[in-house]
């Protein structure tokens, strides 16, 4: 996984019967779970407080020893490996942020490429690519430390480090957790859009279903001991909860969650070319975003470059609620 690092595409991740006792604690706090996380997929992690998902995560770059199991990434033993060594290959953003107080921002981004040995002019432009991927001005943000900065930047800053050295695997922990909810989705459509490009492993983690539902190829509901749930896609967990564990996650308004997951152009046009006297949508909006814009404007259609789409199309694509269930009934 470490001889092409720069622009390398994810590599699996596999967990066997992976356990962690803390000693001293009557259970562990990750028991014997076995979950393969598939190349280039971003898998989030759901559960509650306490339930181990900090725990597994910090067993994938070593923070924390296994007591037993196996980890693979790319193949490779993870317990064979250095520590240092491995954990400069992968990108980890903190639920703490977790930032050198005594470093600049530029500075603390720019950490893992340095002790890769990148030439100094690389760094200083990859640290600028990441403070403008993050909404942090450059000129602005650069050489403050993390003190002079709020809770939400400081988490940017995170993020941004944890990208810096384009490592094939990412774990992160909450990283959106402090930021507003403007930035927050700034933040969350950047990374999919990023995430589109460079198919890294991503394991996320998460308290917000949306996001899952959002950023995920796959999300792992799991419960307490990291004992996994339900190991789906968003649509399949939506679509078929696994039991009143998992549909409790999802909440009261699983048909406009699955709206949302579905684009405009994702159904059939009911015609092919476009109105333009009916209420316009944006091609890659989602179906939930289409189905607002009609109830705001009283119509049963709109029109986007792909044609138009019938509020019965909608209904057909999630399984053909009444309209009253739709708009209502399931809140
Ligand atoms: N160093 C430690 N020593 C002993 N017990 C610990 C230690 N770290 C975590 N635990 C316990 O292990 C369990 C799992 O903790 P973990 O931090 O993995 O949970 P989490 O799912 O990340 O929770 P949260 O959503 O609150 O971040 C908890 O019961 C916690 O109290
Ligand atoms: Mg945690």
């Amino acid at each position: 996984m470490f001889e092409s690092d720069r622009d390398a595409e994810g590599v699996r991740i596999e967990l066997r019967a992976l356990t962690k006792h803390y000693p001293g604690r009557p259970a562990p706090a990750v028991d014997n779970v076995t979950m393969d996380i598939p190349a280039g997929e971003l898998v989030v992690f759901v559960g509650p407080s306490g339930c181990g998902k900090t725990t597994t995560m910090k067993m994938i770059n070593r923070l924390v020893e296994p007591t037993s199991g196996e980890i693979r990434i790319g193949g490779r033993d993870v317990l064979s490996l250095n520590p240092d060594e491995l954990r400069r290959h992968i990108g980890y953003a903190i639920q703490q942020v977790g930032l050198f107080p005594h470093l600049t921002v530029a500075q603390n981004i720019g950490l893992v490429p340095k002790l890769l040995g990148w030439p100094q002019p690389r760094i200083a432009a990859r640290v600028e690519e990441l403070l403008a991927l993050v909404h942090l001005e450059p000129s602005d943000f650069h050489d403050r430390y993390p003190r002079q900065l709020s809770g939400g930047q400081q988490q940017r800053v995170g993020v941004a480090r944890a990208l810096a050295a384009d490592p094939p695997v990412m774990l992160m922990d909450e990283p959106f957790g402090a930021t507003d909810p403007i930035t927050r989705e700034h933040l969350q459509n950047e990374f999919v859009r990023l995430q589109k490009q460079l198919r890294k492993t991503i394991i996320f983690v998460t308290h917000d279903f949306e996001e899952a539902i959002k950023l995920g190829d796959r999300i792992a509901v799991l419960r307490e001991g990291s004992h996994i749930a339900q190991y789906d896609t968003p649509a399949a967990i939506l679509d078929r909860p696994a039991d009143d564990y998992v549909a409790g996650f999802i909440g009261q308004d699983a048909t406009l969650k699955r709206l949302a997951l579905l684009r405009v152009t994702d159904v059939p046009a009911t015609e092919p070319l476009p109105d333009p006297r009916l209420p316009q949508i944006a091609a890659d909006a989602s179906l939930r975003e289409a189905l607002d814009l009609m109830l705001a404007h009283g119509t049963d259609k709109c029109s986007s470059t792909a044609g138009v789409l019938s509020y019965a199309t909608l209904c057909a694509a999630v399984g053909n609620r009444s309209r009253e269930e739709l708009v209502a009934g399931d809140r």
